[in-house]
């Protein structure tokens, strides 16, 4: 059996917290209305007759001109219909393309509606120009895209076919379903996705698991900052792992930060009024509970205005997200747990505003981390690398089989690579290999940045610290020069930086996310560590 299909520690810890006593299908938080509900009170709050929608698969021919292919569970839905979708399907118009529906209504008693999805060409498997599984990203679109024409119709309860991969079908319809509606009056109708037909159960169930895991990074990311503050961000984390027996998780407060000497970190959070949090979790998932840990550290900056180096107003709401790499983190040690992984993870979250007031950094400003490194600050708005530093110094405490941090360092990354992939800065080939394989299963994408002497150098030439916390040619290969700032507080051989600025929000980029932050890469955070604790190498 696969490590991720054990029995979990605790039979409730399958679910993530949120979910939990929704039924194990029902996978929102406001679920208005159970998928059995009685059809009168279905029909009384505007839910049409009642009955569930069904998505369905298509595959595009192979020639241009040949009969499209039905899925294993579309061929057995329409001879269930005597072959009336196959027909309805070659009269009503071209051949489906990748990603697009078509609804078909009255086919069906318990599927009133039933819509049909492209699902690309069969087999697409990797691609290796693109760097993903294309199979797979094509399952997630297409369901998404199925599911929300479901929700659009106010249906409550879908069924999904596995499209032969039901971990990916899983995942489209719970990422595709995905929406902030927390503070919103009127909320939109929360759809149930369930898997059509009773194979692939397991994989389905893991999908579900793995969406919702970057579905809790996307909620912590979206919500205003005067919502997600360090104490709320550290209590939300702290009720979804409550519930697992394997997991602590401490709260530090300002004087532990003071008493641990972290200079750099409380030298950004001493400009708000609003108190830093260290945030530390130990997942003690492997077989010993001394087994050395993969340690995770996430950026945990839950608004960033610049402080005094402010940021122009337009646009600055979106540094609400500037917790990105926290959320990321802490919502795949989440989702490990509700795994129940078998290896152990540690958690490190530095948790802190930066905000332009009488006591914040001033340009020029010399502070000391942890490791007695002093630092120069010559633009406040650097401030991610100030909070890493002194959480990579702490890092070391914990003999780390890997040590990886996820950031939304810089608008530079940004700039390099857009949202098609997460930067990853690392001194390890064989932690990129896990990185870069767990991304191709997730599409959820690396790409691999340099780590060069060049770069250090322009973040130690600097005239009153040992380091400026701006690279002196200030805007050129700013992620790379913000990388080499990291590594000066990293001696362990196996560290991966993730810059993720440019994979925090989706426009309409990822076509399985709606308009929003993204959670991004919480999917490939989780695959990698699943893979870690496959891997017998380099264990300690
Ligand atoms: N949080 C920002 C980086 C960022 C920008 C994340 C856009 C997501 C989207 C970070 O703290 C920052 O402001 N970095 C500066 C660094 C510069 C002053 C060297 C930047 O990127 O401009
Ligand atoms: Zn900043
Ligand atoms: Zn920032």
């Amino acid at each position: 059996m696969r490590s991720w299909a054990r029995p979990p520690a605790r039979r409730a810890a399958m679910l993530l917290p949120w979910a939990r006593g929704l039924g194990a299908r029902c996978l929102n938080r406001q679920l208005p209305l159970a998928c059995g509900a009685p059809l009168r009170e279905r029909a009384a709050r505007g839910h049409g007759a009642g009955g569930k929608g069904l998505v369905l698969g298509i595959y595009s021919s192979e020639k241009d001109e040949g009969p499209a292919q039905f899925t294993s569970a579309g061929d057995a839905f329409d001879r269930l219909v005597s072959g009336k979708l196959r027909e309805l399907l070659a009269v009503c118009g071209p051949p489906l393309k990748k990603g697009k529906t078509r609804i078909f209504h009255g086919l069906h008693q318990d599927f009133p509606s039933v819509v049909v999805v492209g699902l690309g060409k069969k087999n697409a498997g990797v691609n290796d120009q693109e760097n993903w599984d294309e199979g797979k990203e094509n399952i997630r679109a297409a369901v998404a895209a199925g599911c929300r024409h479901i929700q659009d119709l106010e249906i409550p309860c879908v069924e999904v076919d596995p499209c032969g991969d039901a971990q990916a079908a899983a995942e489209g319809s719970v990422l595709g379903l995905h929406e902030y509606n927390e503070l919103k009056q009127k909320k939109k109708l929360v759809v149930t996705p369930q898997l059509h037909g009773s194979a692939e159960s397991e994989a389905w169930q893991k999908g579900v698991i793995y969406a919702e895991g970057q579905n809790l990074a996307r909620y912590l990311m979206e919500a205003p900052a005067n919502y997600i503050t360090p104490i709320k961000f550290a209590e939300q984390i702290e009720q979804k792992l409550r519930s697992f027996s394997n997991v602590k998780v401490h709260i530090r407060p300002e004087s532990w930060i003071a008493t641990h000497q972290m200079g750099a970190f409380l030298s950004v959070a001493k400009g708000s009024a609003e108190p830093p949090i260290f945030l530390e979790i130990h997942y003690l998932g492997g077989a010993n509970t001394n087994d050395s840990p993969l340690v995770f550290v996430g950026k945990g900056v839950t608004f960033d205005s610049g402080g005094i180096s402010l940021k122009p107003s337009s646009g600055m709401d979106a540094m609400r997200a500037d917790m990105g790499g926290a959320a990321t983190i802490c919502s795949a040690i989440v989702t490990a747990a509700a795994l129940n992984l078998p290896l152990n993870i540690i958690g490190l979250a530095p948790l802190c505003e930066n905000m332009p007031s009488g006591k914040a950094n001033k340009p020029g400003d010399v502070v000391r981390a942890k490791n007695g490194k002093t630092i120069q600050v010559d633009n406040t708005d650097a401030e991610g690398r100030l909070l890493l530093a002194d959480a990579l110094c702490y890092a070391h405490n914990f003999n780390a089989r890997a040590i990886v941090n996820a950031a939304t360092l810089t608008g530079a990354m940004d700039v390099a690579l857009g949202s098609a992939a997460t930067g990853v800065f690392t001194n390890s080939s064989w932690l990129w290999t896990h990185l870069y394989e767990a991304s191709i299963l997730t599409g959820d994408r690396v790409w691999r940045m340099p780590l060069f002497e060049h770069y250090t150098k322009q973040v130690t030439d600097c005239p009153l610290a040992d380091l400026s916390n701006i690279g002196k040619y200030s805007r050129a290969g700013g992620a790379c020069t913000a990388a080499a700032f990291l590594k000066e507080f990293v001696t362990a051989s196996h560290w991966a930086h993730l810059d993720i600025a440019g994979v925090m929000s989706n426009k309409d980029e990822v076509p399985y996310l709606r308009k929003g932050m993204a959670g991004r890469p919480t999917r490939t955070l989780v695959e990698f560590a699943a893979r870690l604790s496959q891997d017998s190498h380099n264990t300690k």
